[in-house]
């Protein structure tokens, strides 16, 4: 039996996936060249903004007479859509061609899930919230030295555009023992590299005994022997912590490098978004970063169009784009989801005016990543190498502690190993350079 299994969204979905992949392979499955070759077919979707679903959902009118000419053929949609209770309905009623829906809080199930749907039942198993956090499920890395481990699940915010709250419940914890105890699992078998995922990392532990606080998680994992680099995603700014600043700059393995969601440079729309900071906290927070941490790069997410936003609103964001200079930055046309607040605000932006912003901001934003990137070129900098240059084969890919990409020539040994490079060109999503000495390989 093969499956294929697509995946959308972010790096919840991504890691979801591999534990989705991990079951079905605990299971004797194998994984499918293509889904023309799949006795399973599978849909990890997400529902953040609209174009992911949109996609899911054509995909699966194509699959239709695929279906009616294979009944045996199994198609299943799982992920953030499904928690969403409208698509849920939508696609019982009116895909019959799925015979299997669950949920983010239930994919461990999934072995008896695919029992049932064998069995001949259409199988729609979707639970509102996650009970206690699930350990245990094998898990698929498709990276052999990086590794994904959750930290929490779901999200105790309330920022007025974001479905996110929805689809993955309340926020919880794992126990800093098991994580750390996952941390050092993966690390046994070659892992270098560990990024720490939750919706809001700075959340963790406020649900567990005693409290353990996020940096405090940091430390511990930052004794594990064998692991070189941690980092995580995501901070949101209102819950950065001294404690946080200072695990930045002092634990060792915790690279230079955060992931802070600006959302909006005006305090107005940071207001009505509900995100519980204003444009001038923001900026003194990324002082209070650079102070300590000098080298660090800081990368985030902005959304253009948020119902309300005037010219003048989006200017301020232009602005604080424009000093903070990000290394990088996911930027986003604002999609009303229905059921959330700022969906049924006054003001909706028209499509015009959020193509022309977006297409303001992301100029921008390339010309602060060129100037970022320039600053490095001619320097020196540590590369984790993770193999083969997707782009040129014939250059190794890798990337330096503050994240960015490097590709050098080098021999396809060098995976998995710490070099040196020297950086000799640079542009705005990827540095060139070559090799000037090995620093660490496995066992150092
Ligand atoms: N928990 C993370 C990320 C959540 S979703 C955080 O709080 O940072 C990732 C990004 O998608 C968000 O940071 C936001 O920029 C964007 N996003 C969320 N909802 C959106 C919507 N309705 N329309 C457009 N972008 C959205
Ligand atoms: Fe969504 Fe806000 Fe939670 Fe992030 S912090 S997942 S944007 S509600
Ligand atoms: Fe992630 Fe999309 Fe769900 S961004 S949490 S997969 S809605």
């Amino acid at each position: 039996m093969k499956y294929h299994l697509t995946t959308l969204g972010c790096q919840m979905n991504v890691h979801d996936s591999e534990k989705i992949a991990g079951i079905l392979e605990a299971l004797g499955y194998r994984r499918a060249e293509s889904e023309d070759d799949a006795d399973l077919i599978l849909f990890n979707t997400c529902s953040v903004r609209e174009n992911p679903e949109r996609k899911v959902l054509g995909r699966l009118s194509a699959l239709r007479t695929r279906k009616r000419a294979n009944p045996g053929l199994i198609v299943g949609v799982c992920g953030c859509m499904v928690q969403v209770p409208a698509h849920r309905s939508r696609l019982e009623e009116d895909y019959p061609q799925v015979d299997l829906v669950f949920g983010t809080h239930n994919l461990h199930e999934l072995p008896a899930y695919l029992e049932r749907v064998r069995q001949g039942e259409r199988v729609i198993e979707v639970w509102d919230e996650g009970r206690e956090p699930v350990e245990g499920v094998p898990v698929r890395r498709t990276d052999p030295f990086h590794a994904w481990v959750d930290i929490t699940y779901g999200c105790d915010n309330a920022c007025a555009y974001c479905i996110v709250p929805t689809t993955r419940g309340r926020c919880r914890s794992r126990q800093p023992e098991r994580i750390v105890a996952e941390v050092e699992r993966v690390v046994g078998e070659g892992v270098r590299e560990v990024t720490l995922l939750g919706q809001n990392v700075n959340a963790y532990g406020k649900d567990l005994e005693g409290a353990p606080d996020f940096a405090g998680l940091l430390w511990r994992i930052n004794e594990v022997e064998g692991l070189w680099r941690i980092r995580f995603t995501t901070s949101h700014p209102k819950d950065v912590s001294d404690r946080l600043i200072d695990a930045l700059a002092e634990a060792e393995k915790v690279c230079e490098h955060l992931h802070l969601p600006l959302q909006s440079g005006s305090t107005a729309v940071l207001r009505r978004m509900n995100r519980g900071y204003s444009a001038e906290d923001y900026l003194r927070l990324v002082d209070r970063l650079r102070d300590r941490v000098p080298e660090i790069a800081l990368t985030t997410d902005l959304i253009v169009g948020f119902p309300g936003e005037t010219e003048e609103e989006f200017r301020e964001t232009l602005e604080v784009v424009g000093s903070v200079k990000f290394d990088a930055a996911f930027t986003f046309v604002y999609s009303p989801r229905p059921g959330t607040p700022a969906a049924a605000l006054p003001g909706q932006v028209g499509a015009e005016a959020k193509r022309d912003r977006i297409a303001r901001l992301i100029a921008l934003q390339e010309q602060c990543s060129a100037e970022r990137n320039r600053q490095l070129a001619g320097r020196r900098v540590e590369v984790l190498v993770e193999g083969a240059s997707k782009t040129d084969p014939a250059r190794l890919a890798g990337r330096t502690r503050t994240n960015k990409l490097v590709h050098f020539p080098g021999p396809p040994e060098l995976a998995g190993t710490l070099v040196q490079v020297q950086v000799d060109e640079t542009h705005p999503w990827t540095l060139y350079g070559r090799l000037i000495g090995q620093e660490r390989s496995d066992g150092d």
